[in-house]
């Protein structure tokens, strides 16, 4: 059987209920503005979650809209792969927690640590899954609760990163050409300390030092990982194209991660796809890491730029470096 094996069969999102605009964060004390982060990021507001809101509640409001409008019940789910860079605990992970929310009693389940990658990857997982016969129906989520990891006293960080949660739904395709028709993925950990928390992992262990030097939290050089990003995220464009035999006269639309206004506008020009045929949606959510790309995709649907027939490239770029990309039919 060739591709594609899997097609992605519901979609949901969820986010914090409160929201954070730009003037909230000037507010607490950083030399920041609204016009500096709307021209440099072009991020308006994001949502913070609060008491009760954690990854596993956040992906569980998302993983029921997807398997509601998938028409899947818990019990048919094979497989939960959930993309996270903040799990609610360090053991067991958030996706085993959330199986036994969702009463997938039949799922296996595991997170994957690869940033703002994680949906991204997990899907192509998921899909390796299908195709090897292992699952007939995956359950893929990106969710962050990034606010606990970053530092509120560096406004270089703590402007951009959001908390949400994207979900889908995919299932084993039975002919047709609708579905994943290519993917991409790479990593590279030569440059791992430009966008990393130094301390709080095994390595070096939470200690009331490590705290006071505050190395538990994001750390990130903006200038050079978004040189990178720009770079890895056109590649990424390219190789997935490439591999489906595609152009970007075919892409009806681009979901590309949702970092910064910038990063995505240089992704588009690279690719030679108009902003017209750029879902964005960074302005309201900020970037909300492995939860950007589904939380997009499921914005996007909603918002009926995403219909059946179209075609649909998807560019991701995170920490670690990874990144890696996606064609789907719908
Ligand atoms: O999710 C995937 C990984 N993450 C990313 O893709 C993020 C990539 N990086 C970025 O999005 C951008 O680099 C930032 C938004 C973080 C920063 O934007 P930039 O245009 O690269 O600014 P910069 O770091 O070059 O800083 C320019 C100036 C500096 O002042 P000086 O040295 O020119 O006097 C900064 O200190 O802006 C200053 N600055 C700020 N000013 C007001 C940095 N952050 C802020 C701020 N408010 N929040």
């Amino acid at each position: 059987m060739k591709r594609p094996y899997a097609y992605i069969a519901g979609t949901g999102h969820a986010v914090p209920k409160r929201i954070v605009t730009n003037d909230d964060i000037a507010a607490m004390g950083l030399e920041t503005d609204d016009q500096w982060i709307i021209e440099r990021t072009g991020i308006r507001q994001r949502h913070i979650a609060g008491p009760g809101e954690s990854v596993k509640s956040l992906s569980a409001d998302a993983a029921r809209q997807a398997m509601a409008k998938a028409g899947v019940q818990p019990g048919e789910i094979d497989v939960i792969i959930l993309g996270t860079a903040t799990p609610d605990r360090l053991l067991p992970a958030t996706a085993v927690e959330l199986q036994s929310e969702l009463g997938c009693t039949r799922a296996s389940a595991f997170d994957i640590a690869a940033a703002c990658s994680g949906w991204l990857y997990g899907a192509i997982v998921g899909e390796s899954l299908i195709h090897s016969g292992t699952a007939e129906t995956v359950l893929v989520i990106g969710a962050e609760k990034l606010s606990t990891v970053v530092d509120w006293t560096d406004r270089n960080t703590c402007i951009l990163f959001a908390d949400g949660a994207g979900a889908t739904i995919l299932r084993r395709t039975r002919g047709g050409q609708k579905g994943i028709l290519s993917s991409f993925m790479r990593s590279d950990g030569a440059l791992a300390e430009l966008l990393w928390r130094p301390g709080g992992g095994a390595e070096e262990p939470f200690t009331a030092e490590l705290e006071t030097q505050r190395r538990q939290y994001v750390r990130m050089s903006g200038r050079e990982v978004f040189k990178h990003a720009v770079r890895a995220m056109a590649d990424a464009t390219d190789r997935a194209l490439d591999a489906a035999k595609l152009t970007a006269a075919d892409v009806d639309l681009l979901i590309p991660h949702q970092a910064n206004i910038r990063i995505i506008e240089a992704t588009a020009k690279h690719a030679g796809i108009s902003m017209d045929r750029v879902f964005v949606n960074v302005d309201r959510f900020g970037n909300t890491s492995a939860a950007s790309i589904p939380i997009a995709l499921n914005d996007a649907i909603e918002q009926g730029r995403v219909k059946e027939g179209m075609t649909v490239l998807f560019a991701a770029f995170g920490a670690g470096f990874t990144w890696g990309s996606l064609v789907v039919r719908f």
